[in-house]
């Protein structure tokens, strides 16, 4: 024990005496010229320290995917993507409810049929019902969870193309669940959302 402490002191030792603090560079090295952000800066012609990536600059998570899974829409003026891009599965959907239920239920409600407590407090616009909103393509929807629409915000920040596709899926899922009948059910499954109560 004792000799391991003899090491430990010698190699700090041998360490803090072979480091010379420079306080001068140090300085210098602070001081320096350099471009800050939101400052203004005379080295560029637009006058900004911050630079713009150039035009049509695709971030490295982008690649490979094209503009209609990107933009819900068919070209830059063009119309809303009709249906959704992903392939649907029960993985999609699961992962679409778990962010819907992060970032939309707050507002619209679990069910999205804007039953929520936030929603009752939000006396600007109340959050509207997303089960029985008029028929709109995927892409809309794609294009409102990104962008944001009126008062809501966009969720671009948020959630990748992928989760926001898999939202308009779980959103989809909503809206079926809320318009299905008895027969819509595979026949096994019947007698249990009987039992349930459920009309
Ligand atoms: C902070 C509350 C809030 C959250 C969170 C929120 N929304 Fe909204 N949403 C609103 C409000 C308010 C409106 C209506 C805005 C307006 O009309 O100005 C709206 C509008 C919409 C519409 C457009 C309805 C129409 O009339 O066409 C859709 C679709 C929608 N939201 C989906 C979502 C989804 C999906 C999420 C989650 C990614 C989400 N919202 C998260 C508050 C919210």
């Amino acid at each position: 024990m004792k000799r391991r402490l003899l090491t430990v002191t010698a190699t700090v030792t041998l360490l803090l005496s072979g480091c010379s603090v420079d306080w001068q560079g140090w300085a210098g090295m602070k001081q320096q010229s350099k471009a800050l952000p939101y400052r203004e800066s005379g080295f560029f012609s637009d006058d900004r320290a911050m630079r713009q990536p150039p035009p049509g600059t695709v971030p490295r998570d982008r690649r490979g995917k094209d503009r209609f899974f990107l933009l819900g829409k068919d070209g830059p003026d063009g119309g809303f993507v009709e249906g959704n891009p992903l392939t649907l599965t029960r993985e999609v959907v699961e992962n679409g409810a778990e962010s819907f239920e992060v970032y939309c239920a707050v507002c619209h409600g679990v069910l999205g049929d804007g039953r929520a407590q936030v929603a009752r407090n939000m006396g600007l616009r109340e959050p509207p019902s997303l089960v029985d909103l008029p028929p709109h393509p995927d892409g809309y929807y794609y294009e409102v969870i990104s962008r944001g629409y009126g008062l809501m915000a966009g969720y671009e920040e948020k959630l990748t193309p992928e989760q926001r596709w898999a939202v308009v899926a779980y959103v989809r899922a909503l809206q079926e669940s809320q318009r299905a009948r008895l027969e819509d059910v595979p026949p096994e499954a019947r007698p249990l959302l009987l039992k349930e109560g459920t009309p």
